[in-house]
């Protein structure tokens, strides 16, 4: 484990647009640095860095975060690689903590990641002494290399082996991990019994969550982790931490549906595959490939199941078209998946269906949307527009949307402006019109302008009373951020809390409070804009308060006992 005080010292002393101008020049404007961004395709600049502040944000495709995301975004690397990059940087060793034995761990709320590292690890252990879950991989054709790359293992037989490397087998983090599962009568025992452990791994290297399979026949075929604070499954691809680098080498993402097709694609030679997690394709995979890579293909298994999936992931996709990125669908033979095909036909023909046979989607688009009506009567022709109506209109990449347009116009026999006219959406072609600059939200009260107070100036937070109140998520968010600060004693800097939060539920708060505090002018008071919305909240609390009371004396204080009277009478006073 690397302390956390080494990342904020760390952070304290790197100076962020050193670190990615060896990667990207920067040029100033005002108060930051700006280029174009390095994770999407643009021509102007959003990509933004905060030098003051020390982090950074695009306002294009929204990668954000401090030096040591930059670094593990940009190169691709883990977390501790790109701590030690850093380091080594400016000439300082990383330290390592070890816990003494017994000690600690158990004062701090466990580390969820650290558990889900000790069961990987077990698992992986477990499998070496299993010759019976070997021989199954071996049958399936896996090198003991492609299984270590992937940190395959095996969870044996058995109720409760998990209890072996955690002695406290009522830890509610081995609940909240979903590694065991309770019964009604509170009696715990392993998800995982008698299964092949597939590791699902976040961009930063850490374990989040395990698919198992069974060895011989059985239901469920793969069991999953369930969603914990770790595992968002719409959110996570199996293999991306692996594939990143070749990804980013290749130029293209190759996205499949089954964790042993990404482990059979990369021991052939194909390591730029990744899986969804037993899920659709959501919006947000598409988002996340995109912005590693402009070329995206989905091969889904030959079956009707693989069709579903697929007209999913272009369903899902349209509405992040981006002009000069493309996606492509290539449709395997219906008795194979990338796995069969690979291993059955080899890398070279599997690239050359890669190259050769993968459909684009305007393409794959237009095939589906023919092939369901006839075109030679007007009522298909009118089903087709019908059809076409949501997928079109879900487009924003304008060339893409004007193509699609008068192919779907020609295919029914109308003019492109016919097309528009009857979907009532704005022509395409026409002169753009102008997306309003956002301005700095100042004065917005709440909590969300609370948050990003004390993001710019984290010791602000000592003045936090003790209770925000409210609830919803931007709430926790404070409370979170407020918890953190204390244990800090006030001291962590704002790249040390975007840092202690990235991957963490509060990320996307704090994201949204790294934008708006790039935007603030050189002039910003934060610390005035601070005692506002704390002005506010207590009249909030003040006013909440009152009108408690008043209802509880039903119309008249002598309904209140001595000390609310008291409390009735100050909070009135105030006003
Ligand atoms: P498949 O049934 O196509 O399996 O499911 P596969 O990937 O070809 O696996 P092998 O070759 O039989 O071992 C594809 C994916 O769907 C999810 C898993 O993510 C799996 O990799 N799945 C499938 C489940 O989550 N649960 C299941 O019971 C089956
Ligand atoms: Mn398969």
């Amino acid at each position: 484990m690397i302390p956390k005080s080494f990342i904020q010292d760390l952070l304290n002393r790197l100076d962020i647009v050193d670190v990615i101008e060896r990667y990207v020049p920067l040029k100033k404007a005002g108060a930051n640095y700006v280029a174009c961004c390095p994770f999407h395709n643009e021509k102007s600049p959003s990509f933004t860095v905060s030098q003051s502040k020390q982090f950074y944000h695009c306002f294009g495709c929204g990668a954000h975060g401090t030096a040591i995301g930059f670094v593990m975004e940009h190169g691709g690397l883990g977390f501790v690689d790109a701590v030690e990059e850093l380091a080594r940087g400016i000439g300082v060793t990383v330290p390592r903590e070890t816990p003494a034995p017994g000690q600690a761990q158990h004062k701090v709320a466990p580390d969820l990641y650290e558990v889900m590292q000790t069961a990987t690890r077990y698992y992986h252990d477990q499998l070496k002494q299993s010759p019976r879950a070997i021989e199954y991989l071996k049958r399936r054709g896996l090198s003991g290399e492609i299984a270590a790359r992937f940190g395959i293992g095996y969870a044996p037989e058995g109720w409760q082996n998990l209890e072996t490397v955690f002695p406290n087998y009522q830890d509610a983090a081995l609940l909240e991990t979903g590694l065991v599962i309770e019964n009604d009568e509170g009696k715990r025992y392993d998800r995982f019994r008698d299964r092949i452990m597939f590791p699902i791994v976040n961009v930063r290297g850490q374990v989040i969550g395990f698919g198992g399979r069974v060895l011989d026949k059985g239901e469920p075929k793969y069991l999953n982790s369930p969603e914990t604070p770790l595992f968002e499954k719409g959110r996570e691809l199996y293999g991306l931490y692996q594939a990143q680098k070749a990804i980013r080498a290749e130029k293209m993402a190759l996205v499949v549906e089954g964790y042993m097709d990404v482990v059979a694609l990369a021991q052939l030679g194909v390591e730029y595959a990744v899986a969804t997690l037993g899920t659709a394709t959501t919006p947000y995979h598409v988002q996340k490939l995109l912005r590693l890579t402009d070329k995206v293909v989905f091969c889904f298994d030959g079956d009707a199941a693989g069709q579903r999936a697929a007209w999913r992931a272009l369903e899902n996709a349209l509405p992040h078209l981006q002009d000069g990125k493309q996606l492509r669908f290539l449709f395997l033979p219906t008795e194979h998946d990338p796995d069969s095909y690979i291993r059955e036909h080899g890398k070279e023909a599997f690239e050359y269906l890669l190259g050769g046979e993968a459909l684009p989607l305007s393409g794959y688009l237009l095939r589906e949307l023919s092939a369901q009506v006839d075109l030679r009567t007007q009522e298909g022709r009118s089903a087709l527009l019908e059809r076409a109506k949501p997928l079109l209109t879900a487009i924003s990449a304008p060339s893409t949307a004007l193509l699609l347009r008068k192919e779907v116009a020609a295919l029914a026999g109308i003019t492109q402006a016919e097309l528009e006219g009857l979907y009532a959406i704005k022509p395409v072609g026409a002169p753009a019109h102008r997306v309003p600059q956002k301005s700095p939200r100042r004065g917005f009260p709440g909590l969300r302008a609370l948050l990003r107070c004390l993001l710019a100036r984290p010791e602000l937070a000592r003045e936090l009373p003790v209770e925000v109140g409210e609830e919803g998520s931007d709430a926790t968010t404070v409370a979170a951020l407020a918890e953190y600060l204390r244990e800090q004693n006030f001291a962590a800097s704002t790249a040390a809390i975007i840092q202690q939060f990235q991957g963490t539920p509060h990320e996307a708060a704090l994201a949204s409070a790294e934008a708006d505090i790039m935007q603030w002018g050189a002039d910003f008071d934060v610390v005035a804009e601070f005692h506002g919305i704390l002005a506010k909240l207590r009249e909030e609390q003040r006013k909440q308060q009152l009108q408690d009371l008043h209802i509880k004396a039903g119309g008249s204080v002598q309904g209140l006992n001595e000390q609310e009277r008291e409390r009735y009478r100050q909070l009135q006073q105030r006003s």
